[in-house]
């Protein structure tokens, strides 16, 4: 029997399959089991990608210019992407902490279904710098991360395992929302996280396409996704351990993740795979009052955004 990609067909007709023979009708050696259809993930849309971060420069123009921890535009991005969450059917929590005297937040969004006991996880930090709006850094990875969960309401993707996507207060002030999150986890609930995919600056103007050298089926995973479309990419060496996945990786939690740069400059070398300026910064606003909407490269972001489901798809099935 042929086994398309997805679909109630294939499904139905492996459980057939599988009837027969349990009642023992097909005659002879019972035959090697079938393969397990892999559904692909669909396109991510980088339109609806850029929707998202034209909200959030937005929100970050009507509070003062930005959405750091303890302003009220960091508040608003998190009331922002839970809605859309919660509309798509989401199980949402909003976790609560203090940090240098001021409350934070992390948002954590379920979705129904799936084998609790191995939790697939994607994650970004919401909050920017206090400097600007913080739309490369974060706002890229948080879009992203929003529309793929959206993307799974919206195909009705029931994956195997069970899917977690959040988005993490306080990383511009050391990774405290992600290294509360992964504290206030019992062990227990911190060995059914199966993996943590971390996507922090997935749009810098300048792009690299960095992937973290940790767990090393999620490295191979993306770098596979990568292959495919013909991107070359590098092992992240910018800043190991710089963002949220680091508090999963400490608590020996796989961890993985996709990087585009940050203040470093492009090499020549760098120039010849991926284009763009040589002896220039990935990103010549990082941490400044310049990383706006104008700061993103829309190729970069749209392929990162396709291999963040990529990812997602294929580690929960
Ligand atoms: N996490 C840093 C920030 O938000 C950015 C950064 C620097 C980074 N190096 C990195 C992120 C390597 C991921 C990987 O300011
Ligand atoms: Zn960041």
């Amino acid at each position: 029997m042929k086994l398309s990609v997805s679909g109630r067909a294939t499904a139905t007709a492996v459980v057939a399959a599988a009837t027969l023979l349990a009642t023992g009708s097909i005659a002879g050696a019972a035959p090697a089991p079938e393969p397990v259809a892999i559904a692909a993930a669909p396109d991510i849309p980088v339109t609806a990608v850029k929707a998202h971060l034209t909200q959030l420069q937005s929100i970050a123009t009507a509070n003062g210019g930005n959405r750091a921890h303890g302003r009220t535009g960091y508040r608003a991005s998190l009331d922002y992407v839970k809605a859309k969450l919660d509309a798509a059917g989401f199980t949402t929590t909003i976790q609560q902490f203090t940090a240098s005297g001021r409350v934070g937040y992390n948002l954590i969004a379920d979705w129904p279904g799936g084998d609790t006991n191995q939790v697939v996880m994607a994650g970004s930090h919401l909050d920017s710098v206090s400097s600007g709006a913080g739309i490369n850094d974060n706002g890229t990875g948080s879009a992203a991360v929003l529309e793929a969960a959206l993307t799974v309401a919206r195909t009705g993707y029931q994956p195997t395992k069970h899917l977690r996507f959040a988005w993490w207060g306080a990383e511009e002030l050391g990774l405290v929302g992600s290294r509360y999150y992964v504290n206030s986890l019992s062990l227990a609930n911190r060995a059914r996280i199966s993996g943590y995919l971390n996507f922090d600056m997935i749009g810098s103007p300048n792009p690299g396409y960095f992937v973290y050298d940790d767990d090393p089926a999620i490295e191979k995973t993306f770098k596979d996704y990568f292959a495919g479309i013909g991107v070359a990419t590098e092992i992240e060496t910018e800043g190991d351990g710089r963002s949220d996945h680091a508090p999963f990786k400490s608590a020996g939690v796989p961890v993985g993740g996709l990087f585009t740069g940050a203040s470093r400059a492009k090499t020549a070398a760098q120039v010849t795979k991926w284009g763009g300026t040589a002896g220039q910064a990935f990103d010549r606003c990082y941490h400044s009052s310049c990383d706006t909407t104008a700061n993103v490269n829309d190729t970069a972001l749209n392929r990162n955004a396709d291999a963040l489901a990529h990812a997602v798809w294929t580690l929960s099935q």
